[in-house]
């Protein structure tokens, strides 16, 4: 898993490591973006969430999940008492934006994966939130069945992962219905808020 090797290449002092991010030139995304998205939220947070990479609005802001996505995972952790500003630090597998939204290939995963390794380094969260597949992919190495594997704890370095539905999927899926993605995201992130207390 990439996110799994310990980051030799950057420093474990997060504000050091994010500024030296914001420099990063590794893979070829570095020639589309406007900024690098690094993260949002409280580093001292217990949560970490981790989602794909920035969309057009987090690419143009610097700060990751603020779209449509972003504010129905807002809402969403707000449903269950978690303020996504002040209960966790928010951050994706790759920073920087990907042409036309296309999901990030393995190289730039793995060109990415020093940063994410050093961020979940420094910020040492118990409970880790894996928002869609990529993310999925990225930190636990598991390719494909998120269907399958959210809503289920998932032990790694001494933390608790969540794999669950990326936003952007249940943005096309909006039935609240008992049974339908969005319920059972709710579901999973309730099972997060119980973890934390
Ligand atoms: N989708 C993601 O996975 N991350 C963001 O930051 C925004 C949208």
């Amino acid at each position: 898993p990439a996110a799994a090797e310990p980051a030799t290449a950057v420093t474990p002092d997060l504000a050091a490591l994010e500024r030296e991010c914001r420099e990063c030139r590794r893979c070829g995304l570095a020639e589309g973006r406007q900024t690098v998205v690094v993260s949002r939220g409280d580093p001292a947070a217990r949560l970490m969430v981790i989602g794909e990479g920035p969309g057009a609005q987090e690419d143009a802001s610097g700060r990751p999940f603020v779209g449509r996505a972003g504010q129905l995972l807002d809402q969403m952790l707000a449903s269950v008492g978690l303020d996504s500003e002040r209960d966790a630090y928010v951050c994706n597998v790759v920073k920087c934006r990907p042409p036309d939204n296309r999901r990030p290939t393995p190289q730039e995963i793995a060109a990415c994966a020093p940063w994410l390794a050093a961020q979940i380094a420094a910020v040492d969260p118990p409970v880790v939130l894996l928002a869609g597949a990529t993310a999925l992919e990225g930190v636990l190495g598991i390719k494909g069945g998120i269907s399958r594997l959210r809503g289920r704890w998932h032990p790694w370095q001494g933390r608790w992962v969540m794999p669950v539905f990326h936003p952007s999927y249940l943005l096309r899926n909006p039935s609240r219905e008992k049974g339908s993605p969005k319920w059972l995201t709710w579901q999973d992130l309730q099972e997060v808020r119980r973890r934390l207390e």
